[in-house]
């Protein structure tokens, strides 16, 4: 049988990965937003955004400081519920299933998540148990997880010995565990040496390949969204400028186009600027915790 890029579960690559009850069975997209909104007060964060992810997909969410991604993601992981508009994530709607899309999506926060006071088997096991895994699954999962993310030789130290790309893999760990369709990452790399960023993202990629799973990270980092997304959707200001892939709209731009002359094409602003002291200083602080 020809296999179907988006097919999904996509046969023969579950192997291991097998607990369909977890899974994405229905819907043409593992993500969709209608008129999706934010407003703090007077402020509106995110405005009105429409977006469609598709299945098996890493999809980067590229803006500044103070863009709306993060907001954007609270919603999608059911911690904001929305002003307005809807978001179907995993095949539910997440102001009215929320507990339905818990179930089947992960979620790595851009402030971190792991306790630097145990270790990573015990933040691990903490993780199964709050994801309410059976006893006589946990070893293994956790096992398949330390493995995967090649935390082996370390699960028995403590996560506060740890380097910041072994953390954040030690969070993707804690965020696979449960086999979730779709993974959230909030600035999965922030504050890692360029040697960790890649280790990061190529453990993403083998997320992808081996398993599935649809990815949905946010970044202010041109070379990621460039290196590792197949999707991008440019946001400024809580609006979508543009969607595609990095090839396409580069192409859309000028030829040698980069995805700055992108960013600034479809925004009229530049990703440098734009965010307020508190936002700068709240993503600084996360990495030089990571660093
Ligand atoms: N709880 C909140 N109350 C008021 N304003 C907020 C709140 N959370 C975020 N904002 C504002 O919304 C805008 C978008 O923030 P955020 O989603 O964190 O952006 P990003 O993740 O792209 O940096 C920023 O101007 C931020 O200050
Ligand atoms: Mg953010």
């Amino acid at each position: 049988m020809k296999e179907q890029p988006t097919a999904y579960p996509s046969p023969g690559k579950s192997m291991d990965f097998d607990d369909t009850e977890n899974r994405v069975m229905s819907g043409s997209w593992a993500i969709e937003t209608n008129g999706l909104t934010m407003r703090f007060g007077d402020f509106t964060a995110v405005d009105a955004i429409n977006l469609k992810v598709s299945h098996g997909k890493i999809f980067g969410l590229l803006g500044p400081n103070g863009a709306g991604k993060t907001t954007t993601i609270k919603m999608f992981t059911t911690l904001l519920k929305p002003t307005a508009g809807a978001a179907i994530v995993a095949g539910f709607d997440v102001g009215s299933f929320p507990a339905e899309v818990r179930k089947r999506i992960g979620y790595v926060p851009q402030m971190l998540s792991a306790d630097g006071a145990l270790t990573a088997y015990e933040n691990l096991m903490l993780s199964a148990k709050l994801y309410g895994m059976k006893r006589p699954d946990r070893k293994g999962r956790i096992a398949d997880a330390l493995n995967f993310m090649g935390l082996n030789n370390s699960s028995h130290k403590l996560v506060k010995t740890y380097s910041g790309g072994m953390i954040r893999r030690l969070e993707l760990a804690q965020a696979m565990l449960h086999r979730p369709g779709v993974l959230f990452l909030d600035e999965p790399t922030i504050g890692l040496d360029p040697v960790a960023r890649r280790i990061v993202w190529e453990r993403l990629i083998a997320l992808k390949e081996k398993y599935g799973i649809t990815i949905l990270i946010t970044t202010h980092d041109m070379e990621e969204a460039d290196q590792l997304c197949d999707e991008i959707a440019i946001m400024h200001h809580g609006k979508i400028a543009a969607t595609g892939s990095p090839a396409s709209l580069k192409a859309s731009v000028e030829p040698g186009a980069n995805l700055h002359d992108v960013f600034v094409y479809y925004s009229g602003g530049s990703i440098e600027e734009g965010g307020n002291y508190r936002d700068v200083r709240k993503t600084r602080r996360t990495a030089n915790r990571l660093g």
